[in-house]
């Protein structure tokens, strides 16, 4: 067992060749020196501390095969298959666990999934009752600098953190029903039937309070806004309730945009963060592989009122 996170201090220095360099602003690290396709136990242990500790890892840099990349991904645990759509029998019949993000079209057929569109504040699987745990983005082609594929990321331990403490003692106990029927580009999944009454749609509940089972810090878990519904509520007592947590979370002091370069890994824990990515022009390509593993029904600890903050809870602003 690791000490609990919260005793140590963040880790910000060097292990041997290896630098972890807190990004400014509300959450993650970037590590230098470090090649992915190499990690002994001692430099997956810098690279997972770091992923505890941060959030957030960039690596930049890399060249990794998709058999590197899923390797890296099953260090952190299960690998969790994505829904299969058409785009990944097409494509990500030789390695599975692999998918493509990319707006780029063969034949007139995506090539991937998500495309050049809007991607809303989500965490990844909230949708299920096992949700994500971490998620690695790999670059390896991008659109023309300044085109807006950016992706911004959520620190929701920080938003937890800050809530004021009548807020958070209301939201203790309570649970949010995760809409399944649409996706993050707001589209209706295959077979999904429209949702006219919240109340009713299908989805898994999950805690508004996550207690990180690895950090034992809380973090807000919204999912992602529209359709969802805190169960118990009125219709109206629950959107304005929702309303309230999002417009708090998302709020820039707990963000960062990562701006992408070729060889650029990001990967992070699904489990305390949000992310979204703006609409970019569509003439400019854009090609992402990706996997992920599983992380658990999330819960919230019994004393979860009574936990210390995560480190990066504390904002700072300046690490030059
Ligand atoms: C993802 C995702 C956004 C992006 O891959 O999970 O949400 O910027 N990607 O590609
Ligand atoms: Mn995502």
């Amino acid at each position: 067992m690791q000490a609990p996170l919260a005793s140590r201090p963040v880790i910000h220095g060097q292990v041997g060749k290896v630098e972890i360099l807190p990004l400014r602003g509300a959450m993650g690290a970037e590590i230098r020196g470090m090649d992915l396709r190499r990690l002994d136990d001692e430099a997956f242990g810098v690279l997972y501390r770091a992923y505890l500790d941060h959030l957030l890892v960039l690596v930049r840099e890399q060249e990794l095969s998709d058999a590197d990349l899923l390797a890296l991904a099953r260090r952190f645990g299960t690998i969790e298959m994505p829904p299969v759509t058409a785009e990944h029998v097409a494509h990500c019949r030789d390695m599975p666990g692999i998918t493509v993000v990319s707006n780029v079209k063969v034949d007139g057929a995506p090539i991937g999934e998500l495309g050049d569109g809007e991607v809303i504040w989500h965490s990844d699987y909230s949708f299920r009752e096992i949700t994500a745990g971490m998620r690695v983005l790999h670059a390896i082609e991008l659109p023309p600098e300044g085109q807006g594929a950016n992706t911004e990321f959520c620190n929701t331990y920080a938003a937890y953190d800050a809530l004021p403490d009548g807020l958070k003692r209301r939201v203790h106990g309570m649970t949010i029903k995760h809409d399944t029927a649409y996706d993050t580009n707001r589209n209706l999944r295959r077979g999904a039937q429209e949702v006219a009454d919240v109340r009713l749609s299908p989805g898994p509940s999950h805690p508004i309070v996550y207690t990180h089972p690895e950090t034992g810090c809380n973090a807000l878990f919204l999912g992602r806004r529209p359709k969802h519904y805190v169960n118990g509520l009125s219709l109206e007592q629950s959107e304005t309730l929702l309303d309230g947590l999002w417009g708090h979370t998302v709020q820039p002091r707990f963000r960062i945009a990562h701006e992408w370069r070729l060889g650029d890994v990001v990967l992070w824990d699904n489990r305390c963060t949000l992310h979204r990515r703006g609409a970019f022009n569509p003439g400019g390509r854009r090609v992402m592989h990706a996997a992920q593993v599983q992380g658990q029904k999330p819960a919230e600890a019994p004393d979860a009122l009574g936990r210390p903050p995560h480190p990066r809870a504390h904002l700072f602003d300046d690490h030059g």
